[in-house]
């Protein structure tokens, strides 16, 4: 199904609003009049967001603050986010942490505060929202997973284990959703160049810039498909990397 120009979002809540790819969506549907909820941490850096996005032309941009690894809390702040708007047409949960892992694997603290932040925190929160859209009876949930979760590998299997198992969940709360029409994206972007990866040596062809994602972000919301590569091409890659035959796999350095 196809979505209506008329049901283009209107009213979006972004958590981990200062994040580098959740700031290119913003932007994306600041400048088409979209109202924004902004949910984080640091605080200076939302009121900046919120000021940038109002001159780009939302209507309506409101703050909340948000320690995402509290995972106690994330049920009252799926409620904050929703009353600050009075609805939501798409949520996004666009935060996350990408541990080191040869130092999480040795230190289990390290390990667990990455599998929480990037997997029971998103998925509590996705949980709570579903609610709110589930008795709606529209909009769409939207997740930023990875193509880290696609299959185990011995340079990232935390944060990757953490992404699978998001990927999973969100697989069925999507099954869930169906029947009251409510959407469940699941984005899952290769190498982006934000404060996520700047450790990494950048550039090449498998680099994407963050307003790019935003874009594939937006298309696959109206498009109201499940599950979105972007760029594209990271779908051919991950499925010759799932379909690499064990004893392949097992001499490769990925
Ligand atoms: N960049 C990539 O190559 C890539 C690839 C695949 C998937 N992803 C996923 O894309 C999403 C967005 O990441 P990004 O690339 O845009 O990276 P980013 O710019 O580093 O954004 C990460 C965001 O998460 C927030 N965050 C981290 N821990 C938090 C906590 N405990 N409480 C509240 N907020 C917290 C950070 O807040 P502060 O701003 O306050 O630090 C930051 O805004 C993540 O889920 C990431 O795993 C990224």
């Amino acid at each position: 199904m196809t979505m209506s120009k008329a049901s283009t979002p209107r009213s979006i809540a972004l958590f981990g609003a200062n994040s580098g790819i959740a700031t290119e969506v913003a932007r994306l549907y600041a400048e088409r009049g979209a109202s924004l909820v902004l949910v984080g941490r640091d605080g200076a850096a939302l009121e900046r967001a919120a000021d940038d996005l109002r001159v780009r032309g939302a209507p309506k941009v409101e703050i909340l603050i948000a320690e995402f690894s509290h995972t106690e809390s994330v049920a009252d702040v799926a409620a904050a986010a929703w009353q600050a708007l009075g609805s939501l047409d798409l949520a996004l949960i666009a935060y996350g942490s990408l541990p080191d892992q040869a130092q999480a694997q040795k230190d289990h603290a390290a390990a667990e505060r990455a599998l929480v932040l990037n997997f029971v925190s998103p998925a509590l929160l996705a949980d709570a929202l579903a609610e709110r859209f589930e008795a709606q009876r529209s909009g769409t949930i939207a997740v930023i997973t990875s193509v880290a979760g696609d299959r185990g590998r011995q340079s990232n299997y935390i944060y990757g284990a953490a992404k699978g198992g998001l990927q999973r969940f969100l697989e069925g709360l999507r099954h869930r959703l169906h029947p009251a029409g409510v959407a469940v994206l699941d984005v899952r972007p290769g190498f982006v160049s934000t404060a996520m990866t700047e450790h990494l040596p950048r550039g090449g062809p498998l680099w994407a810039e963050p307003n790019k994602v935003a874009a594939d972000i937006a298309r696959a919301v109206e498009r109201r498909r499940a599950v979105v590569y972007t760029p594209w091409f990271w779908g051919l890659i991950m499925t010759i990397v799932r379909n690499l035959p064990r004893p392949l796999f097992h001499r490769s350095k990925l």
